[in-house]
């Protein structure tokens, strides 16, 4: 039994100490480093489970080289984009996801990330450790207030209204963009919009939807025209929901004031262009990284793979 699960990377010791209690071991690749794909087909062949992370691509490829005992690949993140779940659902393999715990961690990063845009922190912060602050300067670094602004969340589901929550207490008016109403949202005080009448209308536009074919940039040249010149692009959702080459540009030509990220279209890869630009504040996906979520995370899909080499049904199965 203990051979027959694989941990992909290096997660939080409570998701490996329950693996260990309750199924009496796991392998684990020792390294903190995303395998190839050529490792992990060699890696998980044979396997009943694999806990495997955002960065790794679970394809049929690769479930096929696990074969056919596989029973579950659990995912280490809420978006589970990195794994085909119709050829995971073909070959009757469990996957699932970790909802709910990093709602809050990850709506916190994204109103960081929309009041570090709106005030120039990072902007104004690399000035002042490159030694170039000349002292207080009443025109110096004048950003945006957000109280009393149009907060345009993409997508309805629990990060979208976690943000929602937090607008609302700074005062702002809500805008959501969904496919279908969400009660929650309106009992926040959100009204449901079309997305072309929120890209016009919001002051900060804030994006959490899933990656999905319809999602895929989502944000491109068009939408970001409609956006008004002084409003703020967030992204804590994937990075392919934005065309990144369109958005460098609408942020070079001051189509937008500026934007605040944690995802990027080709991770770890960054579009050079968005170095260059003051106007965008930059964060390495860590959406849901403090030391709680991350292991509440990996806690959540070991008790997935628990639940399903025991016999049972996962509690987050996606498909
Ligand atoms: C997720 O869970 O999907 C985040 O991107 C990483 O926590």
């Amino acid at each position: 039994m203990p051979n027959n699960i694989y941990v992909t990377r290096q997660i939080p010791l409570s998701g490996l100490d329950l693996l260990q209690r309750e199924l009496g071991g796991f392998e684990i690749n020792t390294a903190d480093k995303q395998l190839s794909k050529t490792e992990l087909k060699a890696a998980t062949k044979g396997r009943d489970a694999i806990l495997c992370l955002l960065t790794d691509a679970i394809d049929g490829e690769v479930l096929d080289a696990a074969g056919p005992q596989l029973k579950i690949v659990a995912n280490v993140a809420v978006g589970y984009n990195n794994i085909d779940v119709p050829a995971a659902s073909a070959r009757k393999v469990i996957v699932s996801n970790t909802p709910g715990v990093l709602t809050d961690t990850t709506a916190d990063l994204a109103f960081a990330l929309m009041l570090a845009s709106a005030r120039r922190l990072c902007e104004s912060e690399r000035v002042l450790r490159a030694g170039k602050w000349p002292g207080w300067g009443i025109l110096q670094f004048l950003g945006q207030d957000i109280g009393g602004k149009t907060l345009g969340i993409v997508g309805g589901g629990r990060i979208g209204q976690a943000m929602a929550r937090r607008a609302r207490g700074f005062d702002m008016q809500i805008l959501y963009s969904s496919r279908s109403a969400h009660s929650e949202m309106e009992s926040i005080g959100a009204r449901r919009v079309l997305l072309d009448e929120l890209l016009k209308q919001s002051d900060f536009v804030s994006l959490h939807c899933p990656l999905t074919p319809e999602t895929k940039h989502l944000i491109g040249a068009k939408q970001l025209a409609m956006m008004k010149p002084t409003a703020h692009l967030i992204n804590t959702a994937r990075g392919p929901v934005v065309d990144e080459a369109a958005l460098v540009e609408a942020l070079k030509t001051k189509k937008i004031a500026g934007a605040g990220l944690d995802v990027y279209e080709e991770e770890p890869k960054i579009h050079p262009g968005l170095f260059e630009l003051e106007n965008a504040v930059l964060a390495p996906h860590i959406g849901s990284a403090t030391t709680e979520t991350r292991g509440k995370m990996a806690t959540m899909a070991a008790q997935n793979v628990i639940a399903v080499l025991k016999g049972g049904k996962a509690p987050n199965a996606v498909n």
